[in-house]
C-alpha cells in the first residue's frame, strides 16, 4: 500500500505534466533572405540542468516573404535523425535511412511516416521567434 502512491504518481504524472513551450529568438528579421531556408539554433524548451550541449536544438527556418516565416523540425519523423536542406533540389534529405521530404515538409520517399512537423513562428520587436516544444518523434 505504501508503494501504491508513488507508483500511481509515476504512471499518472505524464497526463498532468505541463507542456514546455517557449518562444525562442533565432535572429533578426533582416538576417534572413527572402526565399532561403537556413538552419537556426536555440535552447531546448525544457533543458535539464546537466544537459550541457544537448540543451541546444535546431530547426530549418524559411523566410517566405517580408513578413512570413516557416519553421520545420530538424528531426526526421522516422527515428529522429537531423534532416538536411538541399537548396538546389528543393528537398529535405535524411541521411540515416534515405528519407526525403518535399519543400513543404511532405514525405516524398523513404520510411518517414509523417511530414516534417512545423513550429509556430512570429516576429516580435524585430526578432524572429520560434515556439519550441519537445522533439516530435512519432515512435
Ligand atoms: Fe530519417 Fe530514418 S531517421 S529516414
Amino acid at each position: 500500500m505504501i508503494l501504491a502512491v508513488p507508483i500511481a504518481g509515476f504512471i499518472l504524472a505524464p497526463f498532468f505534466a505541463r507542456k514546455h513551450e517557449i518562444w525562442r529568438s533565432v535572429g533578426k528579421v533582416e538576417s534572413f533572405k527572402i526565399g532561403e531556408t537556413t538552419a537556426v539554433q536555440y535552447e531546448d524548451a525544457s533543458p535539464l540542468p546537466w544537459a550541457g550541449v544537448t540543451a541546444r536544438s535546431a530547426a530549418w527556418l524559411r523566410r517566405v516573404n517580408a513578413d512570413t516565416f516557416i519553421a520545420f523540425s530538424i528531426n526526421c519523423t522516422h527515428l529522429g535523425c537531423p534532416v538536411r536542406w538541399l537548396a538546389k533540389a528543393n528537398l529535405f534529405m535524411c541521411p540515416c535511412h534515405g528519407g526525403v521530404y518535399y519543400q513543404n515538409g511532405a514525405v516524398a520517399a523513404g520510411p518517414p511516416p509523417l511530414p516534417l512537423p512545423r513550429y509556430p513562428v512570429r516576429v516580435k520587436n524585430g526578432d524572429v521567434q520560434i515556439e519550441t516544444s519537445a522533439i516530435p518523434i512519432t515512435k
